[in-house]
């Protein structure tokens, strides 16, 4: 098998990380992978915030759960809601996808592609990632985002799509299982 799709098939979604931060260039390539994804109409809206500082991710922890509280049917009120929930899972880094939606025409899959060119850049240097899809939940709540603002330098107008953390897994990548998604060729 080559090795980009042996890299593909590495990848996992990890959920138990060391405390061991990740060093500062490896991260800046991950952050490079995710901003060279291609985007819808190449509107380049995508803007990643990255927060390397745990007492800060301790705070997007703790300002999320007030935020999913006083959303009304937040989806995620349970297992936000829980005591041992954090928005990392230990992970030492954590990155907010977000997109200018003034000018970016598919924000949500512009930030998905760059997702998941961060989590395939960083399994090919050894480091385990997970998609944390929570924050996106609350973009409806202007004290949450004012937070981000004024705490992390979260873009005035964006919409967030999606987060990642990212660290040194805990023992080995999980082997993936069979797919179940489906193919077919016409030739
Ligand atoms: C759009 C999207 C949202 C996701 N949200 C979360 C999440 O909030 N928390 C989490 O632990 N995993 C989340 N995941 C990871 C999936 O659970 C995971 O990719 C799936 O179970 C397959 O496992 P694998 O990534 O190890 O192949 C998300 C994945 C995607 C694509």
């Amino acid at each position: 098998m080559n090795e980009v799709l042996q890299n593909i098939k590495n990848r996992r979604s990890v959920r138990k990380y060391q405390t061991r931060q990740i060093p500062g260039e490896l991260c800046e390539s991950i952050v490079e992978a995710g901003l060279y994804a291609p985007s819808g109409r190449n509107s380049q809206a995508v803007h990643i915030t990255v927060v390397r500082k745990k007492d800060l991710i301790e705070r997007i922890t703790e300002e999320l759960k007030a935020a999913v509280a006083r959303t009304p049917g937040n989806r995620y009120r349970d297992s936000v809601g829980a005591a041992s929930y954090t928005v990392n899972f230990g992970a030492p880094t954590f990155m907010i996808v977000s997109a200018d939606v003034s000018r970016a025409v598919t924000p949500e899959a512009d930030c998905a592609c760059a997702l998941e060119n961060m989590f395939l850049a960083a399994r090919s240097l050894g480091i385990g990632s997970c998609w944390i899809n929570q924050l996106g939940s609350v973009n409806g709540d202007s004290a949450f985002l004012n937070f981000l603002r004024a705490e992390a330098g979260f873009p005035e107008g964006n919409v967030i799509f999606g987060c990642g953390a990212f660290g040194y897994p805990v023992g080995d990548f999980p082997q993936a299982p069979a797919r179940k998604g489906t193919s077919n060729l016409v030739e």
